[in-house]
């Protein structure tokens, strides 16, 4: 029997703090070594040629300019190029396959399948001579039919069926019967533009052969699987494949996946034997990596007086490549967030002879959220509700659309703090009614809603004598604070402080981590790492028993707890061991814990485990990251400027593992949001397919300017059915954003803009 005052003082936990990132100061002193920046002797320089038509074939290429230039080793066509392997198709059971975008076999064909799929490689010594080569290469083309146009392509997009990656095709009762008996109803349209992928760095690649061994560095989110393509794509075993992602300059979903530029790099170095490096130019990436796909898209919501729903329907249209992509989640969300009796959700697709489209950031909930939570807003305003209270009064006990139960879901607490500390009383409900001198005040509100998942991680611990501990997972870094995250854990499963965990990640040589995507990471390398500790601490204790005056003898793993760098029993505080004593007693220089087998036996069975655990929980649970965003616009009376003045986001998002992080990846996923909302939009020229605005001077993302202070808060209560109780928070937070800055604008001036981005001139 323990008393109060034997009781230990509790020691500060490291999970939930604000800790500042490991990397940052590598980041910020420049000792951080990216993609492009492995220093090879011999390093050659590689440049891609871009197709200039949208769908053909090469008549012909005159590489003899380019090979003038001084520097160029190498021009690399479909001519010359060794031979590659195809892309495999797409295979849920093969990573290798789920990882390439494309079903082109980039320079061993001459076919096009969109306007700038790379036709030729320049190889040189210097940057500046290749780019110079790639810009004399002349090619000709025999041109054929191509769709481009998303607007006159809408006509041929095919229902989709219900698939892991969305809700293709959902329906509960008559929706449409509902919908035409409603005494309030809402039946609109919207439509969202294509967007692409702006990371603070483009896409790079480093090459090296030796022999039949590749080493590729790579901004990557998803090592393991681009290391398996790559074997398979060059013929060789994947063991021969290194490839390295220490630091990643932002992913977002555009590193996902491997494009043409990785390929190729490692293409020219065998075929020029030299190390190779290709940093995409900006254009560059809006040219060979996809991007979020536009959409147009439909929102009718019928309820009766008293703002019960009776119908929900949301369909949508979008597009992929004929060579590539796959659909996005648009209507997911919808099957979730509101009581309705009656829903009806049907995505379309239609396949267009333009660059595959990929994840990017919430893909598909980004937008479809935008229609949905600007329709609840309108229906609000039909209804004469305020838009808080319709929510509420829809906010379902399970998931409408299938009756399963929510892991998590704490909107009404959200929508509750969010409205208090924002001061949505002092809303005045009349559009333009707030005013603040020449600019019109406006407020709006819009839920937030990500799926959450997880991913399989081999994870080890090792404890060394002296009381540090290396926690080692081949996953990404990509500006999330992930290594951070994974650090505190170790330090409070093991009892030891933060500053001792040292995490090792990004290198194909450690166990095989996560992709970094589907806000699933850090749950993902969590579940590993707590069975690493778990049995770390087994084989300590196994170690402290084996010695006869250990007061840890007779103990099992449930009666002792690690802390103080030890492991301490429970029901006598003051008896217990430290590390040291234990390791340098039994002469053991570290021990470890393994979650997770490379291969054999131990790894199938691992991944059957995983799977079936993912499966029964698909079952029973709906699992998902919430919030609820709340913001302020002042739009110009004259300009019909638009500038977001507050912003304030409520997430639900289970446990939060470092507040600061945590913190920084929900304003960061706001900030794309505002940019989506407002000003984000690739420009497809609608008769050639081309990009037309292929940089961030004509491409406008957010600066600083744009973004007011965001105010952050999460009710940090873990989900009992995920990894330490946290459901991912990368992506939940762009989702709503638009939709609640579109609520905000109409407040503000009485206009409906359902076209993003919502420029002036669409409110003059
Ligand atoms: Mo994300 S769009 O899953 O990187």
């Amino acid at each position: 029997m323990t008393t109060i005052e034997t009781q230990s003082p509790p020691r500060e936990r490291a999970v939930g703090q604000g800790i500042d990132r490991v990397d940052g100061p590598e980041k910020t002193t420049g000792k951080a070594r990216f993609a492009a920046e492995f220093p090879y002797p011999d390093l050659a320089h590689a440049a891609l040629v871009h197709a200039t038509v949208a769908r053909g074939r090469i008549t012909g290429i005159d590489v003899k300019a380019a090979e003038a230039v001084t520097g160029v080793l190498s021009v690399i066509t479909h001519l010359n190029a060794p031979v590659l392997k195809p892309p495999a198709a797409q295979s849920m059971l093969d990573l290798s396959t789920m990882v390439s975008p494309t079903s082109v076999n980039y320079l061993n064909t001459d076919e096009v399948h969109w306007d700038g799929q790379p036709v030729a490689v320049v190889v040189a010594e210097s940057l500046e001579a290749a780019r110079r080569g790639a810009a004399l290469v002349e090619v000709t083309y025999q041109e054929f039919p191509a769709a481009v146009d998303f607007a006159a392509e809408q006509a041929n997009a095919k229902p989709q069926k219900n698939s892991m990656l969305g809700s293709g095709s959902s329906k509960k009762g008559d929706a449409e019967a509902a919908l035409a008996a409603a005494p309030v109803s809402v039946d609109l349209r919207f439509t969202t533009p294509p967007h692409n992928h702006n990371a603070i760095e483009p896409h790079a690649t480093t090459a090296v052969w030796d022999g039949d061994r590749l080493t590729v560095h790579e901004g990557s989110q998803a090592i393991a699987w681009m290391r398996k393509h790559l074997a398979l794509r060059f013929g060789i075993p994947e063991r021969n494949v290194r490839m390295t992602s220490p630091y990643v300059g932002g992913g977002f979903g555009g590193k996902g996946l491997i494009w043409p530029g990785t390929i190729l790099t490692a293409l020219a170095a065998r075929a020029t034997g030299r190390p190779v490096r290709m940093m995409l130019t900006r254009e560059g990436v809006y040219r060979t990596v996809g991007g979020r796909t536009p959409s147009a898209q439909r929102v009718a919501l019928g309820a009766d007086r008293d703002g019960k729903l009776t119908a929900l329907i949301h369909t949508s249209i979008t597009r992929t490549g004929k060579a590539g992509g796959g659909p996005e989640g648009v209507t997911r969300a919808s099957g979730h967030l509101y009581d309705a009796e009656n829903i009806l959700l049907q995505q379309h697709l239609v396949e267009m002879d333009l660059i595959p489209n990929t994840f990017m950031r919430a893909p598909g909930e980004s937008i479809g959220t935008f229609a949905l939570e600007a329709a609840v807003d309108e229906l609000a305003s039909e209804l004469g509700v305020d838009p808080i209270e319709l929510r509420m009064r829809n906010e379902p006990a399970r998931s409408p659309l299938d009756g399963k139960r929510f892991a998590h879901r704490m909107l009404r607490e959200a929508y509750a703090l969010g409205a208090e500390r924002f001061g949505w009383a002092e809303r005045t409900p009349e559009p333009g009614s707030m005013r603040d001198g020449r600019w019109l005040v406006g407020m709006g509100v819009a839920t937030a809603y990500h799926p959450s998942v997880q991913f399989t991680a081999n994870v080890t611990a090792r404890l060394s004598a002296d009381g540090t501990v290396v926690v080692r997972c081949g996953f990404q870094e990509m500006g999330m604070g992930g290594a951070t995250a994974q650090a505190q854990i170790a330090a409070d499963e093991l009892g030891v402080p933060f500053e001792a965990v040292q995490v090792e990640y990004g290198d194909t040589d450690l166990p095989t981590g996560p992709m970094a995507g589907g806000s699933a990471q850090t749950a993902s390398i969590a579940a590993g790492l707590l069975v690493a500790c778990e049995k770390l601490k087994s084989a300590v204790l196994a170690l402290a028993k084996r010695s006869g005056d250990s007061p840890l003898r007779g103990q099992r793993l449930a009666g002792v707890e690690a802390r103080d760098g030890g492991l301490y029993r429970l029901d006598r505080p003051d008896a217990g061991e430290s590390y040291e004593t234990i390791l340098s007693r039994a002469g053991r220089p570290y021990v470890e814990g393994v979650a997770g087998a490379e291969s054999g036996l131990g790894a199938v069975a691992g991944q059957v485990r995983f799977m079936a655990k993912f499966l029964s929980d698909q079952r029973r649970w709906v699992k998902a990251a919430c919030g609820a965003q709340f913001c302020e616009v002042r739009v110009d009376q004259d300009t019909g400027e638009v500038r977001v003045s507050r912003w304030l986001g409520v997430f639900d998002v289970g446990r939060v593992i470092n507040a600061k992080t945590a913190a920084s990846q929900l304003r960061g996923g706001i900030v794309m949001g505002i940019g989506m909302a407002l000003s984000e939009e690739t420009l497809v020229d609608p008769r050639t397919g081309r990009v037309m605005n292929p940089g961030l001077g004509d491409y406008h993302v957010p600066v600083h300017a744009d973004i007011p202070p965001i105010d952050i808060h999460y009710l940090d209560d873990p989900d009992p059915t995920m990894p330490l109780g946290l459901l991912g928070i990368g992506e939940v937070s762009i989702t709503g954003v638009a939709g609640a800055i579109a609520s905000a604008v109409h407040h503000a001036t009485g206009k409906r803009v359902r076209d993003l981005p919502i420029t002036l001139d669409k409110l003059l």
